[in-house]
């Protein structure tokens, strides 16, 4: 396991350094890909280490990387972590957070069962948005987690996120609902939660865009939504 983990922090490195597009290690068998997602991340996370990178480690209380299931089928990326996930060290676990739970629950899913993490690991002073350095810098850490999980599909959460994934400017009321791609990964943007905490009435457009999300991984669909 060891030699493993090394090789993969070896391949990320070389990886991160060339700018790599495609995230299977070289030569890896689909099969062997499958057994090894836990260490890949893991891999991704100490390659990561106690990051100085960009100016955010100065202000940070902790890196927050990422939580869920290794193996999961949905990945959700949200824009930064906020005062609570930067104190607990843990993505989405303020009010925001606590609605993504329900809309994951409403999908007929555990929070254990997808993947949560975000553009940058780290809390930007004032919660204002990452900047293009900081985006950059962080950039290779979820792609290597994307690498890592191979989820089908990614739903991202709110404007920034969208437009940072998908390098592009279109207002989020736009990309909203509208299949894109990100590493060869079909990318589902949506609204962000602390949106829909502000405009409830929102929530219904947020779950047209999660229902489509059910049908492209086959998942049956509950009736209601997140309430
Ligand atoms: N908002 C985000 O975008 N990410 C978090 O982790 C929490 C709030």
């Amino acid at each position: 396991m060891r030699e493993l983990v090394d090789e993969v922090r070896a391949w990320l490195a070389w990886a991160e350094e060339s700018g790599l597009q495609n995230l299977a290690p070289p030569g890896r068998q689909a099969q062997q890909v499958e057994t090894v997602k836990l260490p890949l991340l893991e891999a991704v996370r100490t390659e990561l280490g106690e990051c100085t990178r960009c100016k955010l480690h100065k202000t940070r209380t902790n890196i927050v990387f990422g939580v869920g299931n290794p193996e999961a089928r949905l990945m959700f990326v949200g824009e930064a972590p906020g005062e609570d996930e930067d104190l607990q060290g843990y993505p989405f676990v303020g009010k925001a957070g606590q609605l993504l739970t329900k809309m994951i629950e409403a999908m007929g899913l555990r929070r254990e069962d997808v993947y949560i993490c975000n553009t940058v690991k780290c809390r930007p002073p004032n919660n204002r948005n990452p900047e293009p350095e900081e985006l950059l810098a962080c950039e290779p850490f979820l792609k290597g987690q994307l690498g890592a999980v191979k989820p089908e599909a990614i739903v991202t959460l709110g404007k920034f996120a969208a437009q940072a994934l998908l390098r592009e400017q279109t207002p989020i009321t736009r990309l909203r609902g509208q299949w894109r791609e990100y590493q060869g990964i079909p990318v589902m943007p949506t609204f962000h939660p602390a949106y829909l905490l502000r405009s409830p009435a929102e929530k219904s457009k947020v779950w047209e865009d999660l229902k489509q999300v059910m049908k492209r991984l086959r998942l049956p669909i509950p009736k209601g939504g997140a309430s």
